[in-house]
């Protein structure tokens, strides 16, 4: 593997492979006095995030401790882009300094694989490989979100193959969304998308999955919920539905939640919005997996870097 910029870059083989290994880390980390393994040492991981994070940037960073890398932090407030420095130069001065991955987070879709265009045309001139990572790209994709949802649903329905998951909520600006419903179509599980029809984006009828707009019936016949962030920021202060409209006919109430098979779980990519999107009895419940997909970010990421960084040193 050499970047991984899309959850479209992975067969069945290659992401079944990346959940084994962060099951693997997870063992052999978990319950024991070490808590570092020496693999990425002498590695360098760049996060270099153009929009706010909690998850994604931390989990990264302890991935990379975890393994013996040098993590560096750089956001887009307090380095050269608040300058006026292009997302191109920025790119190829972390690339150039001798970065060996660079985990990107930016509001423009499609930024992460432009970056690894201009670090692979690089390397011909200067000779150092960079690893891209999308860390999110606006409305596109998250593939270390599927990966670590995947790890989740897998860990606590005992596969993925033939589950039924629901996403439900605000798809339109969902990357989350869109990496999950091809990487868990790819995994063989049936996903169904539920979402108010003005919260779905154009083309959504050729993704590999199901759209509904009635929760209340979809809810008993799935193995997971998976709960989205109404992304208010993307949406230029008109919601519609309104967000009171919204927590009525989408919410995740506890009603909404007994609607579900005892052995369901619910899930939330975090950050969530309790009280809109999910009650917070719901939330903290004990088939809420929302703890546990956190846990999981950092074993999946400690798999993303060993696959992309060990991988390419052996
Ligand atoms: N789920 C997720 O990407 O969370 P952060 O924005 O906190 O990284």
């Amino acid at each position: 593997m050499k970047h991984l910029l899309s959850v479209t870059d992975l067969d069945a083989a290659e992401a079944t492979a990346l959940l084994d290994t962060a099951d693997r880390l997870k063992q052999a980390l978990l319950g024991r006095e070490v808590r570092k393994l020496p693999t990425l040492r002498g590695r360098t991981v760049i996060t270099m995030f153009y929009e706010d994070s909690t998850r994604t940037r931390v989990s990264f960073e302890i991935a990379g401790k975890w393994m013996s890398a040098d993590t560096i932090n750089v956001s887009a407030r307090g380095s050269s882009v608040s300058k006026g420095e292009s997302l191109r130069d920025t790119s190829l001065t972390l690339s150039s300094m001798g970065a060996d991955c660079v985990v990107v987070r930016h509001p423009a879709s499609g930024a992460a694989h432009r970056i690894a265009a201009w670090t692979d045309r690089d390397r011909a001139v200067t000779g150092i490989h960079t690893s891209i990572v999308n860390a999110g790209d606006g409305t596109h994709e998250h593939p270390t979100q599927a990966l670590l949802d995947a790890a989740t649903l897998r860990e606590r329905l005992g596969g993925i193959a033939g589950r039924r998951v629901g996403i439900v909520g605000d798809v339109l600006h969902s990357r989350v969304a869109r990496s999950n419903v091809f990487l868990l179509a790819t995994l063989g599980a049936e996903v169904v998308l539920i979402a108010p029809p003005t919260l779905l984006p154009v083309g959504v009828e050729e993704w590999p999955c199901r759209v509904s707009a009635e929760l209340d019936a979809e809810l008993p016949a799935l193995d997971a919920v998976m709960m989205l962030r109404v992304q208010a920021e993307r949406m230029h202060g008109a919601f519609f539905p309104s967000s009171r409209e919204y927590a009525i006919r989408y919410g995740l109430s506890p009603e909404r939640a007994a609607l579900l098979p005892d052995h369901a779980i619910v899930m939330h990519p975090g950050p969530m919005i309790r009280g809109m999107e999910i009650a917070p009895s719901v939330a903290d419940a004990p088939s809420s997996a929302i703890l546990g997909q956190v846990r999981n970010g950092v074993h999946v990421r400690m798999a993303v870097l060993y696959h992309l960084l060990a991988g390419a040193s052996s």
